[in-house]
């Protein structure tokens, strides 16, 4: 089954389009991104130190059809050689949902294309395939290179562990193949991205909070300060980052600097650099911890033979590093996207839209802010 998949993801504040092109259907999908466009808006709700829904709509209204007109660049027959529309309706902020959706209806009439919805950590989950690079600026259909690699069935090797952390979630799932899988466990409160964001907004850095503590990591001690890793005994799958945010709020305090507010402006930051660096690292070795340990201990008891990595939290390289050092020691598989590809993209969706096909998954084609995978 080969399809050329156009693309559409606004769930949050990156409006997203993609060309995409797939085959090999669930036993060795191959996937060929023709072209991955993203707009950001971070620069926008920057000022705000968080995404404000109304202005994520506004700005993906007017991104949508800029993005449509660079992805068909001079080709104006791009519409009629695609085989299907996929747009995300789910989780995520309803009004920005519904801009894509809307979107993706209007095009997909107007071409008469066929039209499925799909599921944002869906899209995330998947986002590990699409190991190529974009290919070509260029939008002739290409037909794919011979091939030489063996089915991905026999390099993923099953049952997998798949830690998803991104934003909005934290979810751990024992995947039996690449269409089935449970639930081991999620986050009770805050999701591992929020509390990078959040514990960043404390500390007067700019929002996304994850890049940002990342970077400031390096330069401080991981070791610095004991911060609690909430939840690391218990025998269950679940976690919980907002004890771990009110920790660090606390020590803020103890030490005279409570919340001042100034991440967006240009005046200096209260807080000494070094402790904002050694706050950041010790954070940030706190969340690394428990999401590994709960990983690989979900692996070990479940005899997966490889983990997946994904969602925003996946960009973090530390996190990487520390997870691949740790399949390397218990010869586990791991599996990780390309850094274009953690981060809110279409062609993650596209990639999904392709699974669910073949699957044979329907969502409805209206926003849920609430799904889950
Ligand atoms: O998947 P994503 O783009 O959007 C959602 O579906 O939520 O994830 C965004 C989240 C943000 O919370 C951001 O701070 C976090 O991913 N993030 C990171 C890094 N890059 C992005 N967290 C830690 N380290 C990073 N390098
Ligand atoms: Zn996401």
């Amino acid at each position: 089954m080969k399809k050329t998949i156009l693309a559409i993801e606004t769930s949050c504040d990156e409006t997203g389009i993609a060309l995409v092109q797939a085959e090999g259907g669930f036993s060795n999908p191959k996937f060929k991104v023709i072209k991955n466009l993203v707009s950001s808006q971070i620069k926008i709700h920057r000022p705000f130190g968080g995404v404000v829904p109304g202005l994520a709509k506004r700005e993906h209204l007017k991104n949508l059809p800029l993005l449509l007109k660079k992805l068909q660049a001079n080709n104006y027959k791009l519409l009629s050689t695609i085989d299907l529309i996929a747009v995300t309706v789910g989780p995520g902020l309803e009004p920005a949902l519904w801009t894509g959706i809307t979107f993706a209806q209007e095009l997909a009439k107007k071409n008469k294309k066929p039209l499925i919805g799909v599921n944002h950590l869906e899209g995330h989950l998947y986002s590990f395939l699409l190991t190529q690079k974009t290919v070509s600026s260029k939008f002739k259909v290409q037909s794919f290179p011979p091939e030489a690699d063996p089915p991905l069935a026999e390099k993923l090797l099953f049952p997998a562990i798949t830690l998803s952390v991104s934003g909005g979630h934290t979810v751990l799932l024992l995947m039996k193949n690449l269409k089935t899988w449970k639930r081991l466990g999620e986050t009770k409160d805050d999701a591992a991205g929020e509390a990078f964001d959040k514990v960043a907004r404390m500390l007067n850095l700019p929002y996304p909070g994850g890049p940002e503590i990342e970077r400031t990591a390096k330069k401080g001690n991981p070791k610095a300060i004991a911060f609690p890793r909430p939840m690391l005994n218990q025998k269950n799958y679940d976690f919980s980052f907002s004890g771990l945010k009110t920790s660090v709020f606390y020590y803020l305090r103890d030490k005279g600097y409570s919340h001042s507010g100034i991440a967006n402006s240009k005046k200096l930051n209260p807080i000494p650099y070094t402790l904002v660096a050694d706050i950041s690292a010790s954070f940030q070795q706190a969340v690394i911890d428990v999401l590994i340990a709960k990983t690989m201990r979900a692996a070990g008891e479940y005899g997966a033979r490889s983990i997946i990595l994904c969602g925003g939290v996946a960009a973090n390289k530390a996190l990487r590093k520390k997870l691949k050092v740790e399949c390397d020691m218990s010869h586990l598989t791991f599996h990780v996207p390309h850094m274009e590809y953690n981060n809110d993209n279409a062609a993650m969706i596209a990639a999904a839209a392709y699974m669910s096909l073949s699957r044979k998954k329907k969502y409805k084609l209206e926003a849920n802010g609430d799904l889950n995978i």
